[in-house]
């Protein structure tokens, strides 16, 4: 069975409340009807609900009957959510009346149902800029204890079996964070080789790039990652990770022994942590484009609650991969 395959598998039955902000969207509902028929996650669809149920009926899709539809502007519970979105923000300068206001965005209105328990998770992005779809998730869930960055990783499935675990690696972070410090860095190891280990079921081994290989060039920016894998290492001491590393030293064996001589991990490493946000996301897409390999995710990681952030060029089936990657991000697995 393939990864998305065990993924989707792990996800079914497990009843997971997951919220579709863009409901009335067409991938969107269509990918719900799917979600719902494989009983792979419960739903709640924010959106009009006559518009919905108008466009299920349209497209013949059956099983959104059985989502639950809250419409964000007819909202009989609209005070209730600015209330407690004011309570959050208030500190930042928010006004009951603009509260009052943000409610009606199905993004604040998604995020919103998390914090109050309805719902375990959310996929959104469709139609919105990831930007739009993360800012009310920083603003209201925040963060995990001891995270202080989200970050967004991608989970790469070669045909090339010979890279990384069988051809799956993981590459971080590609969506979140412009240009992490040493900190963020050592979060976003750490909390890629978690989603390595439970999302994408692989025994993580940690590379932190660089253009250098244990010293060979000297710079601010290689120092950089040098304080990065200290601190990883201080926040995990049982992680497999080393660095600073270029590409070809971290996933070739023999010139991972060649450049990096007694490293734990260099030539075999299944988790690339990239320096900076350019790098990981030009090389996501190169190599999904040039390699012909599949990029699951963005896999949003660091988040207090499981909200995940889709390409608005995504299709049907990666709404549902990413519903069930979300699914199983809420049951920790
Ligand atoms: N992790 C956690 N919280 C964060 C993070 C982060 N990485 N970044 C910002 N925040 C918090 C801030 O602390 C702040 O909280 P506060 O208001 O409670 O103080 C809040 O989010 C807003 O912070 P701003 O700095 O004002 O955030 P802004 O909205 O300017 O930027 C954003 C955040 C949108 C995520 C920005 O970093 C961004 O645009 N990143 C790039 C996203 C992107 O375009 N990626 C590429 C496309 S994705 C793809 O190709 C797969």
């Amino acid at each position: 069975m393939d990864l998305i395959q065990s993924i989707r598998k792990r996800a079914i039955g497990t009843n997971k409340r997951i919220v579709l902000p863009e409901g009335e969207e067409e991938r969107t509902l269509r990918a719900a009807d799917d979600v719902l028929g494989e009983n792979i996650a419960q739903l709640i669809l924010i959106g009009n609900e006559a518009a919905i149920k108008e466009n299920a009926s349209h497209w013949d899709l059956k099983n959104i009957a059985k989502a639950t539809i809250i419409d964000p502007i007819n909202n009989p519970r609209k005070q209730y959510f600015a209330d407690i979105l004011f309570e959050i923000r208030k500190n930042k300068g928010l006004t009951i009346e603009q509260a009052l206001k943000l409610v009606e965005d199905p993004l604040y209105l998604a995020v919103l149902l998390i914090k109050t328990g309805e719902a375990d998770g959310e996929v959104a992005g469709a139609n919105n800029a990831t930007g739009d779809v993360l800012r009310p998730a920083f603003q209201i869930v925040k963060t995990q204890a001891g995270i202080s960055a989200v970050s967004g990783a991608f989970i790469m499935v070669l045909k090339d079996k010979k890279f990384g675990q069988d051809g799956v690696l993981i590459f971080a972070d590609c969506a979140v964070n412009p240009d992490p410090t040493a900190r963020e860095l050592a979060e976003i190891a750490v909390a890629s080789a978690h989603t390595a280990k439970f999302i994408a079921g692989i025994e993580p081994r940690v590379a932190m790039l660089s253009f250098s290989t244990k010293g060979s060039a000297k710079h601010p920016k290689v120092d950089k990652i040098v304080e990065a894998l200290a601190i990883a290492k201080e926040m995990n001491p049982d992680l497999l990770i080393d660095g600073e590393l270029q590409a070809d030293a971290a996933i070739i064996e023999a010139i991972g022994r060649k450049k990096a001589p007694g490293s734990t991990i260099a030539g075999t490493a299944n988790v690339l942590v990239f320096p900076s946000l350019e790098s990981g996301n030009i090389a996501y897409k190169l190599v999904q484009r040039m390699a012909d390999a599949e990029a699951i995710g963005p896999v949003l990681q660091g988040l207090a609650a499981p909200i995940n952030d889709l390409s608005r060029g995504c299709s049907v089936e990666d709404i549902v991969n990413l519903v069930a990657i979300t699914v199983n991000q809420a049951n920790g697995l």
